[in-house]
């Protein structure tokens, strides 16, 4: 696993690739928590008529780590980032993030404890500019300022120009900031999944749920996009926990890997000893989508 030593660190040399946290003095709403939380599954199992898409799973992504979670289609990872999202409701088993059970919560409340997610296909407004859509990913923090807007109006107009301003911060870490006034339909495929991730940010979350984000990507896109999530981990200390096929990437950007087949967890650890789990090997050998073990991120 040279490749993994050799990428790691690379994205703190880039210039944009600096983002303050948020200074303590926001508002109200403006961080998502009180410091690192450990995200903790327990035994999470979840049956669709007949069907157990995840059968007792438990992993745990540590404050501050990369964790990817891999498997073949139809492994249950896609119903696990539900359950974590609080899209899909568990049959059985539990979810803790900090001291917050999230398998009772509505998506707008976990969202609220910080935990903030991407989709597999891209779920921005087409025709509205990167700034507006990053201002809509705010929303959450900016509620109290939607509803005074036309009873105080200095202070919601100071409030929105504070926001506009961390929405700049954000889009130039995230290397999308020279197209802030641009329609997101206008960009590129690989500049819209950077700008998806951006909004991620602007909730100020502190754990950030990637789904496949360098799906249908090319080689210099997956490479950029990898470098801006090792630098989320690395400058904002947000964790993040990926959805992902491409096994390249995983090898490189993750500090820890969880693997389910057929619902069921078969591995869990460093990627270097998950990568060499035969039965890793044999559930990968049967799925030729994702390039085997070794693939090219
Ligand atoms: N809403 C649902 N209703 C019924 N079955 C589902 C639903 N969501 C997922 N499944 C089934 O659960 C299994 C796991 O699916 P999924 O979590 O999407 O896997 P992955 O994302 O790893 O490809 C599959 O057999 C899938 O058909
Ligand atoms: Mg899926």
């Amino acid at each position: 696993m040279d490749g993994m030593t050799r990428h790691r660190g690379e994205s703190q040399a880039h210039p944009a690739r600096r983002l303050r946290t948020p200074p303590a003095n926001q508002p109200v709403g403006t961080t998502g928590g009180d410091g690192p939380a450990h995200l903790v599954v327990s035994e999470v199992t979840v049956r669709f008529a007949g069907l157990t898409a995840l059968d007792a799973v438990s992993f745990t992504v540590a404050p501050g780590s990369v964790h990817a979670l891999i498997g073949p289609n139809g492994a249950g990872k896609s119903t696990c980032f539900n359950v974590l999202s609080g899209v899909y409701r568990v049959t059985s088993g539990s979810v803790r993030f900090g001291g917050a059970e999230l398998t009772s919560l509505r998506p707008h409340r976990v969202a609220a404890l910080g935990v903030a997610r991407t989709f597999q296909n891209i779920a921005l407004s087409p025709h509205l500019t990167v700034r507006d859509n990053l201002m809509l990913g705010r929303h959450r923090l900016t509620r109290a300022g939607f509803v005074s807007a036309g009873l105080r109006l200095p202070s919601a107009r100071r409030e929105a120009v504070r926001h506009g301003a961390r929405v700049e911060e954000i889009a130039a870490f995230a290397g999308v900031g020279e197209a802030l006034p641009v329609p997101v339909g206008l960009l590129p495929y690989g500049v819209q999944k950077r700008v998806e991730l951006a909004r991620a940010l602007c909730m100020e979350p502190r754990l950030l749920l990637l789904d496949e984000p360098v799906a249908g990507m090319n080689g210099g896109e997956r490479r950029e996009m990898a470098a801006l999530i090792r630098s989320v981990r690395e400058s904002l200390g947000i964790s993040v926990l990926l959805v992902e096929h491409d096994m390249g990437m995983v090898m490189r950007i993750a500090d820890a890997v969880t693997v389910l087949d057929f619902g069921r967890r078969i591995a869990d650890g460093p990627p270097e000893e998950v990568q060499r789990d035969p039965e890793v090997v044999r559930a990968y050998l049967g799925d030729f989508d994702s390039g085997g073990l070794g693939g090219e991120a």
